[in-house]
Order: C-alpha cells, then sequence, then structure tokens
C-alpha cells in the first residue's frame, strides 16, 4: 500500500515563530544563512512562508522586495529530517509565485546549494549584478571580502525588466 503524505506551504503566523527560530539557528551558526532572532523574525513575518508535512513544520523560506524588479529569497531551510522529500522545491515554487503574485520581475539567493537552484530553473550571475544586495547587506558582513557563496537568479516575468541601478560596483575576489 502506498503511503500518501499531506504537504502545504502557508504563510507563518506569530505562533512559528519559536519553532522557524530553531529550525534557523543551527544553520546561521554554521554562516550558511542569516542570523536572526526572535524579534527579527516577528519584524519581518510577512515576508516567511512554512511547509507543513504531515501537519509537522518541516521547512521555512523568506521572500525580501527590494524593488519591483527583485526580490532575494532567503532563509530557506529543511529539516534534515524531511529533506530530499521535495519540500526545498515546494517552499522555492512557493516563494517564486508568492514574488510574481506581488508583481516583483527576478529572484535571487545567496547560496553554497548552487545545484539545487540550477535544478529549480536559476541561472548563476556573478554579484556585481546584484549591487541592491551588495551595498546594503553583503557589506556588513564579516566575509564580505573573501564571499564563497555563490548568486542565481531566476527571472519570473516576461514583462520587461528595466535596468538595475548603474551603480558601479567592485566585489574583491
Ligand atoms: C537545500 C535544501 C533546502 C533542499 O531541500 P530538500 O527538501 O531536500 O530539496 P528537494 O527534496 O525539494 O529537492 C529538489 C531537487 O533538488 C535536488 N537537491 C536537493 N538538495 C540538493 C543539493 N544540495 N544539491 C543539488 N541538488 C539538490 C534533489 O535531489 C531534487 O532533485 P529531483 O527534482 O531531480 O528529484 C536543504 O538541503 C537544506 O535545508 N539545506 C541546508 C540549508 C541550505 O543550504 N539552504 C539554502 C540556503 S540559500
Amino acid at each position: 500500500m502506498m503511503n500518501e503524505h499531506a504537504v502545504l506551504v502557508r504563510s507563518a503566523k506569530a505562533a512559528d515563530v519559536a519553532h522557524i527560530h530553531a529550525l534557523l539557528k543551527p544553520l546561521a551558526q554554521q554562516d550558511i544563512i542569516l542570523q536572526r532572532d526572535e524579534d527579527n523574525i516577528f519584524q519581518h513575518l510577512q515576508e516567511f512562508l512554512v511547509a507543513e508535512y504531515d501537519g509537522h513544520i518541516a521547512g521555512v523560506v523568506c521572500a525580501h522586495i527590494y524593488g519591483k524588479n527583485l526580490a532575494e529569497l532567503r532563509s530557506l531551510v529543511v529539516i534534515p529530517a524531511y529533506q530530499k522529500l521535495g519540500v526545498g522545491k515546494m517552499l522555492v515554487e512557493a516563494c517564486e509565485q508568492w514574488v510574481t503574485e506581488l508583481g516583483v520581475a527576478k529572484i535571487f539567493a545567496l547560496t553554497y546549494v548552487t545545484g539545487f537552484f540550477l535544478k529549480q530553473g536559476y541561472v548563476q550571475v556573478s554579484k556585481e549584478s546584484l549591487p541592491q544586495k551588495v551595498w546594503t547587506v553583503c557589506v556588513h558582513c564579516a566575509r564580505f571580502a573573501d564571499c564563497d557563496e555563490v548568486a542565481v537568479e531566476k527571472v519570473l516575468s516576461d514583462a520587461p525588466i528595466e535596468p538595475m541601478s548603474n551603480l558601479l560596483v567592485h566585489v574583491a575576489a
């Protein structure tokens, strides 16, 4: 007999915050994702989606909007016990759909799991093409000068994308 499992992706609620924090903390300690305390999660709660697998929170993702041309997919984590079951892919798809519905044309991520994102249709880009991120967030990071994360992006809309800020950007290799 086949086992049927229910996976649901939904907006995060205040009651999820402690759970989201516990889920993100070990990855943040390894510098894989952004460090966030519970207050920070509350303050950005409307940016978070959670995945429930058979009623248990299995993963989380967050979308931060920079402007009509750009959103960032952040804080993507699936609990190890629920990995390789399609939950990460569902979170990414739900995040993209949400951002598309908001009218934002492109989404990017900085990641160590490039292969995962390439499978979801993302392409690798240079960090220099993301000045909104580099000069607001990355510039404050201890690893700014020797960042080894890979930038990936996906165009979500067929509408023409206006050129991004033409700031001159140089990121040390
Ligand atoms: C990356 C992560 C979110 C993937 O979640 P997941 O639920 O295991 O992924 P899925 O089961 O939805 O995988 C979807 C596809 O990607 C593949 N995939 C999963 N992890 C992968 C990886 N690290 N590298 C390459 N491909 C990967 C799967 O094999 C699957 O392929 P298929 O469609 O051909 O079967 C999860 O491993 C995780 O939380 N990692 C630690 C935190 C992290 O690195 N987050 C990313 C921050 S940007």
